[in-house]
């Protein structure tokens, strides 16, 4: 086995920070506004049963490494309640200190120095940055736009991977899981000794009557899922999340939060149990928003498809038209496509994680710059 590179060279360059930097840059510059659709920040605010609890929570000791076992009964009616998966709070359910910190510890829980992780591609770029911290052998799954941006496991058939991650709806190809997505995946993985995290990031997030299912459905045994508060109930400074499902790698996940974060804050432990709890009119409330926002993006801008879920469009730059080009241009930040992968080159990713104004007004620029390089 080839030795590794040591670990401040295998970590890329971490792609939402240099996302911040061009916006501050462009900002500096001076000139019009400038829009950032680069990031996925969630504009909406918590739901205010959760910041009570977080309030009302006014504790500061040490938390149970392992979480409340309310908040653990609390994630297990949810899922009973979206899913139909009665999972035992007990052997199924760590909590971790947001998904972000759950990618890193699952890779570590899964593949051992040399080991193969199988990464989306096109895919969210900090599961690159957190399986980099664990010293296993990256491979792209291939994700075809020609095939709805679904993975294509012919094109791994010959390897043995310790680990696969799955996303959808997908972060950026803004798709859901298509029939059958999940099954194929577990027969893979049956085949191989392989297990799968499934990142249900924006399951809230599928439009048009489509509903994201949980991996979980289809398997228990080999699969677990991260599941985020972050763009749900707009908690994304709050770091907490979970990961549920198969109780070998949770019990392994469960170990790695003991010897290192010792738990999450007890405040926002309380805080996303009441989230979790009870009614979730809200989430439908904040489906329509992004939905609202999805359609005026797509009516403004020619040649966009319409995206199935997320908050986020997934765009085919048009030929000549590129991000750099565009901030300059539109002042508009755009996530470049090539940064979730080698098959995200000519794409850029748009957030509608900003108010209905600034979406219009983007679309509006975006659309002027199409218009004037189309003509030139
Ligand atoms: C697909 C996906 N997974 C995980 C995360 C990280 O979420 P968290 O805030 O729980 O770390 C994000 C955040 O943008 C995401 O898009």
């Amino acid at each position: 086995m080839r030795a590794a590179p040591p670990l401040f060279e295998r970590l890329p360059e971490q792609y939402f920070t240099r996302i911040l930097q061009v916006a501050a840059e462009a900002r500096a510059k001076g000139g019009p506004r400038f829009i950032d659709l680069g990031r996925g920040n969630p504009d909406l605010p918590p739901p205010p049963r959760a910041l009570e609890a977080l309030r009302a929570a006014d504790y500061h000791g040490y938390a149970p490494f392992q979480g409340e076992p309310a908040l653990r009964e609390a994630i297990a009616a949810r899922y009973a309640a979206d899913h139909r998966v009665d999972l035992d709070p007990d052997r199924e359910v760590a909590v971790i200190p947001g998904t972000k910190t759950g990618i890193m510890f699952a890779a570590l829980a899964a593949a051992a120095r040399g080991d193969t992780i199988l990464l989306p591609d096109p895919g969210y770029p900090d599961y690159l940055s957190g399986v980099a911290l664990t010293n296993a052998t990256m491979k792209p799954l291939p994700l075809e736009a020609s095939a709805g941006w679904q993975p294509d496991f012919d094109a791994v058939a010959g390897e043995r991977p310790a680990l696969m991650m799955l996303n959808y709806p997908s972060n950026p190809c803004s798709v859901c899981e298509h029939e059958g997505t999940f099954e194929r995946a577990v027969a893979y993985a049956r085949e191989r000794d392989t297990w799968i995290v499934h990142d249900l990031a924006y399951g809230f997030l599928a439009f048009d009557g489509r509903r994201a299912r949980s991996i979980l459905e289809v398997d228990r045994e080999r699969s677990a899922e991260l599941w985020s508060p972050s763009k749900v109930y707009g908690m994304a400074g709050w770091r907490i999340g979970f990961l549920v499902g198969a109780p070998e790698l949770v019990a392994r996940v469960r170990d790695l939060v003991d010897h290192t974060t010792a738990g999450v804050y007890t405040g926002l432990q309380r805080g996303l149990a009441a989230a979790l709890t009870g009614d979730q009119a809200d989430v439908a409330e904040r489906r329509a928003v992004y939905r609202r926002r999805r359609d005026r993006l797509a009516a403004a801008l020619p040649g966009l498809a319409v995206p199935e879920g997320t908050f986020y469009a997934w765009w085919r730059l048009p030929d000549g038209l590129s991000v750099t080009g565009l901030v300059e241009e539109a002042r508009v930040g755009l996530a470049p496509g090539e940064g979730f992968g080698a098959r995200g080159k000519g794409w850029a990713r748009l957030s509608l994680a900003v108010p209905d104004e600034d979406v219009d007004e983007a679309a509006d620029r975006l659309a002027g710059v199409l218009a004037t390089s189309s003509g030139r």
